[in-house]
């Protein structure tokens, strides 16, 4: 299996297919450049995991009340998903990427100009979907914030770019911005749909937050270790963007050798000298920094599935914590690694 299939999909949760489904509806379009533009991304497919923690916190908080929503669960699901999709596409122009979910992003494929439109394009049938809601009064200004907050998160870690002092705290503020309170948001949603109490929305977006931070933490570990081609995108651009992600914190806090270096040459703006990438890249995996920042992303798993351990053991809260155990084994193979 590659690091960017889902281990979790059609057989853990069979409304994905109709969540796709929705998805191409929502999307349909008269102009046939933006049609071109969102078949090339809906055939990329990806893991679904935050359509996944929309239905699975349903079904965990909802009992029977789940089949009567289903229909405005799908909905969620689906909007969520346009919503992760349209901030990878501007994501990628930000990273000058050319490369995500094993295709061409849309910036490389065709231009600037119609990429950040197919974005926001996504964005509003998105906002769309949930204005058709029931719940819309709380789900709107629920996912409004949210992304407000991943923007924030962006251009937070756009201007921390090349400081090398970037603390552990603030990475985890960034990790929080980008991903964390989105999943959060995503397991809320799916609780919301099924009008579940205080505590169980809160212990819900605990798990989502958790998880969110563990999965970003991957991400950033896969950044230094994966195979380009079994992750669908490019990798080392972290380091080459001067992005600090915790591996590279750990480094430079257990090796100032490495700070004095990177700040003598932050000044060699807009990606860092090939030799010394290579020089701090090998440093960073001899340092033991990728098992301390796995080390990390299994703790913020465990602390995910402790946040479940008040809900009944249904079926949906074994998939819960199987996905929480899923995210945190993707880097399962850098803990032999020195
Ligand atoms: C990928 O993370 C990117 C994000 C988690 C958030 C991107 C958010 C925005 C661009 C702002 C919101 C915009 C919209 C349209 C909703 P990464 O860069 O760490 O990972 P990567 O390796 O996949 O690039
Ligand atoms: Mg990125």
């Amino acid at each position: 299996m590659s690091v960017t299939e889902s281990p979790f999909q059609a057989d853990t949760c069979p409304e994905l297919k109709e969540v796709e489904a929705t998805i191409r509806m929502s999307l349909q379009t008269q102009s046939s450049g933006l049609q071109e533009m969102i078949v090339h991304l809906l055939q990329a497919g990806g893991k679904k995991l935050r359509p996944l923690l929309v239905l699975l916190c349903a079904g965990l908080s909802g009992g029977e009340m789940y089949s009567i929503k289903r229909v405005e669960l799908l909905r969620v699901a689906a909007a969520v998903e346009m919503i992760h999709t349209a901030s990878l596409v501007h994501d990628d122009i930000i990273d000058g990427a050319a490369s995500r979910r094993g295709r061409e992003t849309l910036h490389f494929r065709w231009d600037t100009k119609k990429a950040v439109l197919a974005g926001d394009f996504l964005l509003a049938r998105a906002f769309d979907l949930l204005c058709g809601l029931e719940q819309k009064g709380s789900l709107l200004p629920l996912f409004a914030r949210s992304v407000a907050l991943m923007c924030q998160g962006e251009i937070r870690q756009l201007a921390g770019n090349y400081c090398w002092e970037t603390s552990e705290k603030n990475y985890f503020h960034f990790n929080y911005l980008k991903t964390a309170q989105f999943l959060a948001s995503c397991c809320e949603a799916g609780a919301t749909v099924m009008k579940a109490g205080e505590g169980e929305i809160k212990n819900l977006r605990r798990y989502g937050f958790y998880l969110g931070q563990a999965f970003q933490i991957v991400d950033d570990i896969l950044d230094y270790t994966a195979d380009p081609v079994k992750l669908g995108k490019p990798v080392g651009k972290d380091l080459r963007q001067g992005t600090v992600t915790l591996p590279l914190i750990y480094l430079l806090r257990v090796d100032h050798r490495y700070r004095h270096l990177l700040r003598a040459a932050s000044t060699r703006r807009p990606a860092l000298a090939a030799h010394l990438q290579e020089q701090v890249d090998r440093a960073v995996r001899a340092s033991g920094a990728l098992q301390y920042a796995s080390r990390r992303a299994a703790r913020a798993g465990e602390a995910a599935i402790n946040a479940l351990q008040r809900f009944p053991p249904t079926r949906s809260r074994q998939l819960l914590k199987q996905i929480a155990e899923a995210i945190a084994g993707r880097v399962a193979f850098v803990k032999g690694q020195q």
